[in-house]
């Protein structure tokens, strides 16, 4: 089965954009996975096909109609997860991805301006997401990430079978450093422990360097490790290893 994804936009011209090449390009021309566009615009009953408005409570920006967002939408809600893309979403994780790569496929409304009226996100039970701390001119963008992330976890569209096990965030950790030919490239050595042939010697100082990155980079994840080791767990008293706390993946 082609799992499917409808992106509705003011900007179809925005997709497939990147996901046309290399990987997921590819893996669309081989019917892994499909697009289609659904442009807003063609829900405004009115000649000048407006689909948005000035918010109620005053402030600036403008607002998109419920009524028109939901028309959009009611040709595509057929059981697939529904995504609103939007900075006030939780964070998007690999956890989502996993989960959408498993669905029949997924439904991105892309907001635009101030954002989309609240009452057609709850009508359709949209599940809000962001794609980190900073603000996007529009969800477009964030609906190529989110399409990115998953469509390289369907089946058949990775390569290597194993590849997307061992990397980051799989595990909460991010990944250890990688290393390939010349051995010495201008005077900086690959670490001997590559070059030595001891396997278990390779996956230790793997292991470690990953722990390591980890904590200096990202304390946050380094805190929220499902699983940590006993003397991990002694040096941060009160940080309980908890899953991450929004557990809404799908609806
Ligand atoms: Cl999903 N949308 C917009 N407009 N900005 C963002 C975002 C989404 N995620 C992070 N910044």
């Amino acid at each position: 089965m082609t799992w499917r994804a409808s992106v509705v936009t003011l900007f179809p011209d925005m997709l497939p954009g990147p996901l046309g090449l290399s990987l997921a390009g590819r893996a669309r021309a081989a019917g892994v996975w499909s697009l289609d566009t659904v442009n807003l615009r063609d829900f405004a009953p009115d000649k000048h096909r407006t689909v948005d408005d000035t918010p109620f409570g005053g402030g600036s920006g403008m607002v998109l109609r419920p009524d028109i967002v939901d028309a959009a939408l009611a040709g595509c809600d057929d059981g697939r997860p529904l995504v609103c893309l939007t900075p006030r979403g939780a964070p998007f994780t690999q956890a989502h991805a996993a989960r959408f790569a498993a669905s029949p496929g997924l439904v991105l409304l892309c907001g635009r301006y101030e954002g989309v009226d609240q009452r057609v996100i709850e009508a359709r039970d949209m599940l809000e997401l962001s794609i980190g701390d900073y603000v996007l001119s529009g969800g477009e963008l964030a609906a190529l990430v989110v399409l990115d992330a998953t469509i390289r976890l369907l089946p058949g569209v990775m390569g290597a079978a194993d590849s997307a096990t061992e990397e980051s965030f799989t595990d909460a950790l991010l990944e250890y450093p990688h290393y390939t030919r010349p051995a010495d490239w201008q005077g900086r050595r690959v670490p001997d422990v590559l070059l030595s042939g001891h396997h278990e010697a390779v996956r230790a100082w793997r292991q470690a360097q990953s722990e390591n990155i980890t904590r200096a980079r990202r304390p946050d994840l380094w805190a929220s490790r499902a699983y940590q080791s006993p003397a991990a767990v002694g040096c941060q008293p009160g940080a309980a290893a908890l899953p991450n706390s929004d557990e809404r993946i799908l609806r």
